[in-house]
């Protein structure tokens, strides 16, 4: 299965691996890549050099094309992370910028040779991010683990209403973590998939196991958003630490002294890096529903690529020979 999107990033398989902060490391990104998919390196969490390190790790552990994703707002000051990445340009094939205005960023990366994609969550986004030169668009809808867009749209929602607006390829991301999710963003227009949740639960992932294993045994319902009291819509693991966090966030709306600290970086750190999930908050979305087992990131890929075949083939043609797929 090949479209524009593996054409741009060079990959085989139209997978990408979402930028994933704290727990998006090299080996991780480098073992998509290995395996088909689009790996990125992610810089949340992560400072300049520790940013720097695991883009070495991933060079050293692939040599297929792999990215890096920049969540500007989630930095003090992304130019030093704009550094690295101009002084790692060789090792790098894409971009993703997400979490604040990409537009100054684009022809700058793109001159020192690199494909930038950027985050969109309503079609005006992406128009804006077409106009600009964007080379493709990643939709995310808020059914996605991590921070999501304040109109809150749903990817089944998203996704063809920006497919009709724009002709840069479009990447679908949330909910999506199987054969069928992917069948479906593919049937919505999207000539890719972009995976978050999925990919946490891996062997590769720096994440805690506590964490990999609660996504596992999580259903669909076990994710909640939290930070809308400060215009933020971030959806984590349904905890008594993230209740905590909602409760506070009722009694005392807005009010920056008593939610920032419950919310801060360290309090991710501390439940992503090292599981312990009743002192601070994990990102997770809603595909959790559908992971069951913590694999290792190539066979993820490779599963996913074989399900969507057989979801688009057997199960659209039963469906339209008899109305029962
Ligand atoms: C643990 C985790 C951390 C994330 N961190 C980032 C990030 O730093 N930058 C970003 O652009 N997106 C981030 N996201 C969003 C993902 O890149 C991806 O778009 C999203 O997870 C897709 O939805 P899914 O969770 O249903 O797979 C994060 C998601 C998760 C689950």
């Amino acid at each position: 299965m090949k479209t524009r999107v593996c054409q741009i990033l060079g990959c085989e398989y139209p997978i990408v691996e979402g930028g994933l902060a704290y727990v998006g490391n090299g080996r991780l990104a480098a073992a998509v890549s290995e395996g088909g998919g689009f790996g990125q390196v992610g810089s949340g969490g992560r400072s300049p050099e520790g940013f720097r390190q695991e883009i070495e790790i991933a060079a050293s552990c692939t040599r297929k094309p792999f990215g890096v994703n920049v969540p500007l707002s989630e930095h003090r000051s992304p130019d030093a992370y704009f550094q690295v990445i101009e002084e790692m340009a060789a090792h790098i094939r894409a971009v993703s910028l997400s979490a604040g205005n990409p537009i100054p960023y684009v022809a700058p990366l793109q001159r020192l040779g690199l494909v930038v994609m950027t985050l969109a969550s309503t079609p005006r986004q992406a128009q804006k991010a077409e106009e600009a030169g964007v080379d493709l668009v990643i939709c995310e809808g808020v059914e996605a683990g991590g921070h999501d867009g304040p109109a809150e749209l749903t990817t089944l929602s998203l996704v063809p209403a920006v497919c009709d607006v724009v002709s840069i390829p479009v990447v679908a991301a949330g909910g999506i973590a199987d054969g069928r999710t992917a069948a479906a963003a593919f049937c919505l227009g999207a000539e890719g998939v972009q995976m978050g949740t999925r990919f946490v639960a891996t062997i590769e992932c720096q994440a805690h196991g506590a964490y990999k294993q609660a996504i596992v045994d999580g259903d669909v319902t076990a994710t909640l958003v939290m930070e809308r009291s400060l215009g933020r819509v971030t959806r984590v693991l349904d905890s008594p630490y993230t209740r905590a966090v909602l409760k506070q966030e009722q009694e005392t709306p807005g009010d920056l002294n008593q939610i920032l600290p419950l919310v801060a970086g360290r309090k991710n750190a501390a439940a992503a890096l090292e599981g312990r999930l009743d002192e601070g908050w994990a990102n997770c979305g809603q595909s959790l529903g559908l992971v069951h087992e913590i694999l290792p990131a190539a066979e993820v890929v490779s599963r996913i690529m074989q399900d969507v075949g057989a979801c688009l083939s057997r199960r659209a043609s039963a469906f339209l020979q008899d109305g029962r797929a």
